[in-house]
């Protein structure tokens, strides 16, 4: 049985899942989300939650196929918040009535509330709320009292206050919904939570877990030099020291300076730091290859090969370690992941590495919270708030075959590029590089004639990476960085901003 205070999230297949954990997470309250499944009652025995939230999801509580919730949820004497799918399994289980609505409500929403609730204290009488459902709850279970409504949904919470069994219609862990904070954080007080979750308790608690767990044996992690295998390398060595070994494959493809800063972080801490420079392996394989797909694919196999060929040297460990992150492990739950993931790694486990287990330290926490255990962990701050970088590294970034001599002009484009950007401190960037367009043209610089390259420019705002809008740079700044380009980098006699918004385009320029 845990020990510690938590928020169990029970997913019903609700796009907005991942929000419901972060916003319950503000509140500095430990939760995990679990697909609801028979298993549900072992899982509430393990984890003892001080609340359960069911859900949204696309399913209907009329489809004989859909999830159903089973009455006995209600009764542990845990307090429940259903939302949306998860309020109409709530009321379906307690016996009231769920329809097909005639208008399906979807998007801001005017909420009136028509009772006192625990639920809605200090919250707005009337405020607007995001609703996305077809059916609707028609009739509240006995002894529930309906708490608020909207224009088509007279309906839209109810509550048996005595048992502590909650119900909103509408998601209040999206933005649109204006009181959702409050009603998420009403919902921790009324499950008597103490808010003292925190950063460095889990650090200190990841750190004891894993020294136990993995006592004198020895671990192997693969350091990309991004911040989640980094994050979990440094938790590693605090807990193991010289039993981790840390094997960092620099394919060339890094940003400048990228590989000795990623050394000189390691070579601070108490773990063995393998630094393989493998860049002429890399160009060598990708020579003549223009394909953007086989690019990804020759870099992410060349990657475990050299890997292996490290880890082979160490003999058999007992452990592997991966930076695998919460946003991943939903993911995989919700089955949709693998085809994005070994898209968005550098190219997925070695088949043959003698390993016995996986150890996966960050695999509770967003990304947020990983920079933050970053921080924690005395990690430098360049690190910790690095932008996402792609696995195979420029050798996206680079249109056309990938040379020595281009990625060179890359990296020093992009360099520029990040050096003006924090001059200028722009700050509300989700991401920005440059690419290398295969794009010759004709330029003059001194009396001369060119005909170089064009690089093109990229900065995107984005929460999700999911789609992007592309920044509204300065003119200032983006004059500044193409003259220097142009100016300091050999080869390159034009620079491009790139306008496009994610989708059609893509936020790499691949
Ligand atoms: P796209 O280009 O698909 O990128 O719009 C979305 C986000 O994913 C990152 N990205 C990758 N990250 N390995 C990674 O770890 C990859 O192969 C990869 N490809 C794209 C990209 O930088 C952006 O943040």
């Amino acid at each position: 049985m845990s020990t510690r205070e938590m928020i169990l999230i029970l997913d019903f297949g609700g796009q907005y899942n991942q929000l419901i954990a972060r916003r319950i997470r503000e509140n500095n309250v430990y939760c995990e989300v679990h697909n609801y499944n028979d298993n549900v009652f072992e899982l509430i025995k393990n984890l003892s939650p001080r609340g359960i939230i069911l859900t949204g999801g696309p399913q209907s509580v009329y489809d004989d196929e859909s999830t159903k919730c089973d009455s006995k949820v209600f009764r542990l004497g845990i307090p429940v918040l259903g939302i949306c799918y998860g309020a109409q399994a709530m009321t379906y289980a307690l016996g009231g009535r769920v329809e097909m609505a005639q208008v399906s409500e979807y998007g801001k929403t005017d909420l009136k509330i028509v009772e006192n609730s625990r639920l809605f204290v200090n919250v707005d009488k009337k405020s607007v709320v995001w609703m996305s459902h077809t059916d609707k709850i028609t009739m509240s279970p006995h002894n529930f009292n309906v708490t608020a409504c909207t224009k088509d949904c007279p309906i839209a919470a109810l509550e048996d206050s005595n048992k502590n069994l909650y119900a909103v219609q509408f998601h209040p862990e999206v933005v649109h919904t204006v009181e959702g904070r409050k009603i998420l954080s009403n919902f921790v007080d009324i499950c008597k939570c103490s808010r003292d979750w925190r950063m460095d308790s889990f650090v200190d608690e990841t750190i004891n877990q894993l020294k136990s767990k993995i006592g004198d044996k020895k671990a192997l992690c693969a350091l990309s030099g991004g911040v989640d295998s980094s994050v979990a390398a440094v938790l590693m060595s605090k807990a193991i020291g010289k039993n981790l070994t840390c094997v960092f494959v620099d394919h060339g493809l890094l940003r400048k300076n990228e590989a000795d800063e990623v050394e000189n972080v390691f070579k601070n801490y108490d773990l063995n730091f393998i630094r393989v420079d493998a860049g002429e392996r890399f160009l060598e394989k990708l020579q003549g290859i223009t394909e953007p797909e086989q690019k990804r694919k020759i870099i992410g196999e060349e990657f475990i090969r050299v890997f292996e060929i490290e880890a082979k040297k160490i003999g058999t460990v007992d452990f592997l370690v991966q930076g695998t992150i919460y946003p991943d492990v939903i993911e995989s739950g919700l089955g949709k992941s693998a085809v994005i993931k070994s898209h968005h790694n550098v190219g997925g486990l070695p088949e043959h590495v003698d390993f016995k287990e996986i150890v996966e330290p960050l695999r509770l926490l967003f990304k947020d919270e990983v920079r933050e255990a970053g921080q924690q962990l005395g990690l430098p701050e360049n690190l910790v708030n690095r932008q996402p970088f792609p696995g195979p590294g420029l050798g996206i970034r680079i249109i056309g075959e990938v040379t020595a001599d281009k990625v060179k002009i890359v990296q020093d484009a992009d360099y520029i590029y990040r050096e003006e950007i924090a001059k200028a401190d722009i700050k509300n960037l989700g991401q920005y590089f440059a690419a290398l367009t295969n794009m010759r043209s004709v330029g003059v610089m001194g009396d001369g004639r060119t005909y170089d390259y064009a690089i093109a420019l990229r900065a995107v705002m984005t929460s999700d990476f999911m789609t992007a809008e592309a920044a509204n740079l300065s003119w200032e700044v983006l004059s500044k960085v193409a003259n220097r380009i142009v100016n300091e980098v050999k080869g390159v006699n034009r620079v491009l901003y790139d306008c496009t918004t994610k989708p059609p385009a893509t936020i790499e320029f691949e």
